[in-house]
């Protein structure tokens, strides 16, 4: 059984004070034994202070990691997996379209990236999704079929790895995919995945949906088979709206 994963990307968003304050609302709402594992994805500058609080439930990612295989040097603005895994991180995100778009982030870099979590002990979220022209081409299946291909590296197994799949039009616009097409798509994804990492890997392997979740349509995004979690953006900023998402799978 593929246990949930409810996952909040606060992308660049939290100064200390209202930081700490939602990190500390989620950890409360998840006290005692829940059936599904929530992760937080705070800045790196809170990563940090969220990662020394003491010990709660909430699973703790950041949202990059450097591209070097180097643990350490002269690499001016980067943070390596060593030192996000040093922090207190379980997870780290990779390949989100903001990264692909905005840093010209090609598949190559993805995988290196999440080789690099992976070596370090993280679980890797790597990220894939078409663009709005690309589903309209009639290439979505094909474009995300490559983006597996290319950014999940080999060695990758249900523990260390999840993948998010984000249609890039759905990001932020309030706009999400029939539930069909979300059905499609994660059938076509643990499809390739098992290609490239043989079934049984395939099977256990968590696939997030993401863009505009939100508590009135996460009930029935996650209940679409091989939906296994949401990567949620702008609604995991706010308490309510980041639990009345992740209460829908209590
Ligand atoms: P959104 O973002 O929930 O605000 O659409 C999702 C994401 O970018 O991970």
């Amino acid at each position: 059984m593929r246990r949930k994963l409810i996952a909040g990307n606060w992308k660049m968003n939290g100064l200390k004070e209202e930081g700490l304050k939602l990190a500390k609302a989620v950890a409360e709402k998840c006290r005692g034994n829940l059936s599904f594992d929530v992760l937080i994805c705070p800045p790196m500058n809170l990563l940090g202070l969220i990662g020394n609080q003491e010990h709660t439930n909430v699973l703790l990612g950041a949202q990059d990691v450097a591209e070097t295989t180097k643990t350490a040097g002269a690499f001016t603005g980067d943070v390596s997996a060593e030192m996000v895994k040093d922090l207190g991180a379980a997870c780290a995100i990779v390949g989100h379209s903001e990264r692909r778009t905005l840093h010209h982030e090609t598949n190559a870099v993805v995988c290196q990236k999440a080789q690099n979590a992976i070596q370090a002990g993280l679980t890797a979220v790597i990220c894939i999704g078409e663009t709005e022209a690309e589903r309209d081409n009639n290439q979505a299946l094909e474009v995300v079929a490559r983006q597996i291909k290319e950014s999940v590296p080999t060695n990758a197994t249900a523990e260390n790895c999840v993948i998010a799949y984000e249609p890039v039009w759905a990001i932020g616009t309030g706009k999400t995919p029939t539930t069909n097409d979300v059905a499609q798509m994660h059938a076509a994804i643990r499809h390739e995945l098992a290609t490239l990492l043989g079934s049984q890997t395939a099977d256990n392997m968590r696939i997030l949906y993401g863009g505009s979740v939100k508590p009135t349509n996460a009930k029935e995004l996650l209940a679409v088979e091989n939906v296994d979690g949401a990567l949620i953006g702008g609604a995991s900023l706010k308490i309510d709206d980041f639990w009345g998402i992740a209460s829908t799978q209590l």
